[in-house]
């Protein structure tokens, strides 16, 4: 089975659904089109890592149903890690079984509540290797987070992560956050115990907080457009506009 054809079995008629009820009636846009968007910067971004910088240690945290162990086409040698939850990666095998599906690189799972103190021991025991280069991804899950959570994980991915190692994730605003237009939907994520904690304006001076270099893209924007995103982006210097990020960062020495 090709990846392509992976994902879209680990997805499910439900992926499909979902995909279609996020797109507004007629148009393109929406939730539906910025979770397209920001998968495609990312799979790019852990790819280019791993072919042009050699990085062999890939780390998923709050992975959940993500498909890229199944769907890229790793360099050989290439071993992933994905955590999240213990009952999330226990209900994604089942799906996998389901699904028939084969992974591309080797893959470890890491059952671990990414708010405990101890859950870098247990990426450690998974066989992770601080000391060598990596590439994290952190996609979906900050904005979830209460600040004080947003940086304890942060300066623990920076305290397991060698110089130079690489680190993706997307951040909103705090014009977002508190943006009536966003409203609908934001209550709908509440609604299903996921409400909007965390957002910043400034995800530059969050990263180097954390002694990281951060290369910062609006979806829509050079980079991360893929000849979907029609409307114009506004730029960052226009204050008070509800904004989302996609994040490339460099670990300092
Ligand atoms: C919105 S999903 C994003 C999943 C995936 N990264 C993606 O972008 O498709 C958020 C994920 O974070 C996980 N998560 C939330 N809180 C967590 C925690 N405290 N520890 C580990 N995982 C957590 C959830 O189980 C869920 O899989």
């Amino acid at each position: 089975m090709d990846g392509r054809r992976e994902g879209a079995s680990l997805a499910g008629p439900e992926g499909f659904d979902w995909l279609e009820r996020m797109q507004p009636a007629g148009g393109s846009g929406g939730p539906g089109l910025y979770a397209v968007i920001r998968t495609r910067f990312f799979d790019d971004f852990l790819l280019d890592a791993c072919e042009r910088s050699g990085v062999r240690q890939v780390v998923l945290a709050a992975a959940g149903l993500d498909t890229r162990a199944f769907r890229l086409d790793w360099p050989s040698g290439t071993r992933l890690y994905e955590m999240d939850l213990p009952e999330v990666l226990d209900t994604k095998e089942a799906v996998i079984e389901a699904a028939g599906a084969r992974e591309s690189c080797e893959r470890r799972t890491v059952r671990v509540n990414l708010k405990e103190e101890t859950w870098p021991e247990a990426l450690l025991a998974a066989g992770y290797k601080a000391e060598e280069p990596s590439v994290w991804l952190i996609e979906g899950l900050l904005f979830y987070l209460p600040e004080a959570a947003v940086h304890g994980l942060l300066d623990k991915v920076t305290t397991l992560t060698a110089t130079g190692s690489l680190l993706g994730l997307d951040l909103m605003n705090r014009n977002l956050l508190f943006s009536p237009m966003a409203w609908p939907q934001l209550s709908a994520l509440a609604w299903r115990g996921a409400r909007g904690r965390f957002g910043t304006n400034v995800p530059e001076a969050l990263l180097a907080g954390h002694g990281w270099e951060a290369n910062v893209t609006q979806p829509g924007e050079a980079g991360a457009n893929y000849g979907r995103w029609t409307r114009p982006v506004a730029p960052r210097e226009i204050p008070g506009v509800p904004r989302s990020f996609l994040v490339k960062a460099r670990r300092r020495s």
